[in-house]
């Protein structure tokens, strides 16, 4: 599965607004539904006020999804869980710039162990904190809300961000992805593409409908 080509627009529906008494088949459901990767939102209740799941939780469901796997952490500190994470099934390793002194050994870090990795950042930080890692990294993820909760409600004042963002990765000449993270929904979507989003994450717009595959189409433009 993982062989197919990325879509301009991915959707990555979050597991953190799924029934996490019955995530299997929450993941299968969002496969069946045309999601193309599902993020997954790593919480320690210490760099977040909310704990969520770990490695054991991510292994378990990677021995029955061939989703793209778009790891969260909102962990601090997060070098010495980084094997762990990518031992469980991890595909993409995003780790939070606020959250270490050292982001670029990181970085380093999660691509040494094959992945591909990403940097966070939080509502009130500057794009200037990923503009040397670049060369590093394959996604950047906008927070559109701050981090710790799903059903929160989008941060328009982000989307200035995403469009910086947009011209910086462009000027670099990489591919690297850019992510709308946090209370994006039908409404809120357009706005976010428009900025230059190309990967939009969506927990309760998706988990909270009841059906998954017309809840992403919702979020797609238009034809
Ligand atoms: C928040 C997480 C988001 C969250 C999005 O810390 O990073 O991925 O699950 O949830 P919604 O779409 O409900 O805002
Ligand atoms: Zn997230």
């Amino acid at each position: 599965m993982r062989e197919v080509p990325e879509p301009t627009l991915v959707i990555a529906p979050s597991l953190l607004a799924a029934d996490f008494g019955r995530l299997n088949d929450e993941v299968a459901a969002i496969e069946r539904a045309g999601g193309n990767w599902l993020h997954l939102d790593v919480m320690d209740g210490h760099f977040v006020p909310n704990i969520s799941f770990g490695p054991l939780v991510i292994k378990a469901l990677r021995r029955h999804s061939n989703l793209i796997f778009d790891l969260h952490l909102m962990i601090a500190p997060v070098d010495a869980y980084l094997a762990d994470f990518a031992a469980a099934g991890a595909d993409h390793i995003t780790i939070h710039a606020e959250a270490g002194p050292h982001l670029h050994r990181s970085l380093q870090a999660i691509r040494a162990l094959g992945k591909k990795a990403g940097v966070a950042i939080n509502p009130a930080t500057p794009i200037d904190a990923v503009a040397h890692v670049l060369d590093l990294i394959d996604i950047i993820n906008v927070m559109t809300v701050n981090p710790g909760f799903g059903g929160q409600k989008f941060l328009t004042s982000q989307l200035p961000k995403i469009a910086a963002l947009r011209r910086m990765v462009q000027a670099s000449g990489r591919a690297i992805h850019i992510e709308a993270d946090g209370g994006v929904d039908a409404a809120t979507a357009p706005a976010a593409i428009a900025a230059g989003a190309d990967v939009l994450i969506a927990g309760s717009a998706i988990f909270g409908k009841p059906d998954y595959a017309a809840a992403i189409a919702a979020l797609k433009p238009g034809p």
